[in-house]
């Protein structure tokens, strides 16, 4: 033991430091030689490699309180023994009276003992010696353990006192110390940096440098960090951007079944529309009404057809129509905003703001065809953003999702022009290989599916969903009959958690993610 008269902690005062320090020089010097009983063995270093140090562990038996007792007093029986008179020596002890000399607990276990042992004999009513002289073996084995930590007698001695709970065993530690590799008496911090003074003066030559430490990592930086969807989010909006689309506003959650599913031509009967698939509001109950002649143009077609359809010829339901549900799509959103693009096709003067949203007003029809008598100016629009499902929830399904939603509205297009459009997309994702299967939507004609294959999973995914919108949907909006719109829907989530190599959802999306993901997730980079 060192000990430092007056220091405060060794390890914040710096000159009990250095007095440790020389303390260790002196003794350390000796050499030592030791031959514990260890069990284990350790060895290490602390950082600056001054001083070394092997831990080794050992076992031991130290004595229980009552094992202490009779360490000092003599075990139950010896006391018991002690009590009584020899054979003729005086009048037997009667075991009330052995309780009364020596204690309940020592009579009552020590007389078993003293009989077993032939220590003791019955003398009329009472008790005598039977011997003249014993030996103490219990308590002289718990003084070698006390002063040694140990018996000679062996592990089956030292197993019936542990029994008999008189000694336990113990774990102990103890060190040896050596000096390390840099060991000094002196505790100044080696030098990080070379200076200009050090070269002047000349104490480089002295100076302990601090070695480089290629293996460490710079400081993590602390600040705010944005999710991986909202990084592959910015991602898609930036090749969207680039590609002269416009960004929809997708802020309702909440839409009515007309502008969801009616104006998009699905079947009021159709089975995306029943409470297992789609969020319903209690409250309110009804939603606002849409546009009348739109509304009536949409319910016609629906019902009776029009515009070259037969439509579905079931009876239209006002009250389907005005319930209020979470979107399941933001095609929703599309059909507000071709609704607003087709203003002008329909002789109305577009309201404040409108053209800028669905991107006329911001030259984002460049590259397309020119505005023409009719009204129509063509548009290019996106959107990411949530959508909900009433869906049974799995490792890789939640019930709220996003989409990465476009429309392209143009005079002529094709389906040859959807695919280009996915083929450049996709392309600029770093995706070159896509396939195109035939689906079906209810408002568009025709559907595609789109596939892609992914090298890291060797396997074609679904990434989309697409179509050449239905004139269904289009005419009763106000489009020329000339008028092509193709769209699609494509999954934010999927692409995501392909590109972090993330299997479950639930560690992308939710309660359970953990929050260093979200802050050491690496940027996206297409
Ligand atoms: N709304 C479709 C979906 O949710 C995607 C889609 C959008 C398909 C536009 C065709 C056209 O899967």
């Amino acid at each position: 033991t060192i000990s430092i008269p007056g220091a405060a902690s060794p390890a914040t005062d710096p000159d009990a430091q250095v007095t440790i320090l020389g303390a260790l020089n002196s003794l350390l010097s000796r050499e030592v030689s030791h031959s514990p009983s260890s069990v284990s063995f350790r060895s290490e270093t602390f950082g600056l490699q001054m001083i070394r140090y092997d831990s080794h562990e050992t076992l031991s038996h130290v004595l229980t309180p009552e094992g202490a007792q009779i360490a000092l007093h003599g075990s139950h029986e010896a006391r018991v023994w002690a009590a009584l008179p020899a054979r003729g020596a005086g009048s037997p002890i009667t075991p009330a009276q052995l309780k009364k000399i020596i204690g309940d607990e020592a009579a009552k276990v020590g007389q078993g003992r003293a009989f077993k042992n032939g220590w003791i004999a019955k003398d009329r009513d009472g008790l005598i010696k039977a011997v003249s002289s014993i030996e103490d073996t219990t308590q002289k084995e718990l003084r070698e353990i006390d002063s040694t930590g140990t018996l000679t007698a062996g592990e089956k001695s030292l197993a019936d006192l542990r029994k008999r709970k008189l000694a336990v065993q113990k774990k102990g530690q103890w060190f040896t110390v050596h000096k390390g590799p840099s060991f000094s008496t002196s505790t100044a911090k080696p030098e990080t940096d070379l200076t200009v003074d050090m070269l002047a003066s000349g104490a480089w030559k002295s100076a302990r440098f601090k070695k480089y430490n290629f293996e460490a990592e710079g400081i993590y930086p602390n600040g705010g960090a944005l999710h991986p969807l909202l990084k592959v989010r910015e991602e898609m909006r930036n090749i969207f951007l680039e590609m002269g689309f416009a960004e929809m506003p997708t802020s309702s959650f909440v839409e009515s079944g007309f502008w969801c599913f009616d104006a998009l031509f699905v079947p009021q009967q159709h089975p995306a529309r029943e409470l297992q698939d789609t969020f319903y509001l209690s409250d309110p109950i009804k939603s606002n009404s849409p546009p009348r002649d739109y509304y009536e143009r949409v319910s016609r077609v629906h019902e009776h057809g029009g515009y070259g359809s037969v439509g579905y010829r079931a009876p239209w339901s006002d009250a389907e129509s005005h319930k209020l549900l979470l979107r399941t799509h933001t095609t929703a959103s599309s059909a507000h905003m071709l609704y607003k693009l087709a203003a002008r096709c329909r002789g109305e003067t577009p309201k404040d703001g409108e053209e800028y949203q669905v991107g006329v007003a911001s030259g984002r029809g460049e590259g397309m065809t020119r505005p023409g008598d009719d009204g129509f100016r063509p548009a290019k629009l996106f959107s990411i953003d949530r959508v909900f499902r009433n869906e049974t929830m799995d490792a890789t399904h939640l019930a709220e999702f996003h989409q990465v939603e476009g429309v392209v509205a143009d005079r002529g297009l094709t389906l040859a022009d959807l695919i280009g459009f996915m083929r450049v997309f996709f392309k600029k994702m770093g995706i070159e290989n896509l396939r195109f299967k035939p689906a079906y939507n209810p408002y568009t004609e025709p559907s595609l599916e789109i596939f892609a294959f992914h090298p890291m999973l060797d396997k074609w995914v679904e990434v989309g969903n697409s179509g050449m919108f239905r004139p269904e949907m289009l005419e009763p909006m106000g489009f020329p009959k000339d008028v092509h719109v193709h769209g699609w829907g494509i999954s934010l989530e999927r692409p995501t958690m392909i590109r972090y190599g993330i299997n479950n959802i639930r560690t992308l999306v939710g309660h359970k993610v953990p929050i260093e993901n979200v802050e050491k997730s690496p940027a996206v980079r297409f």
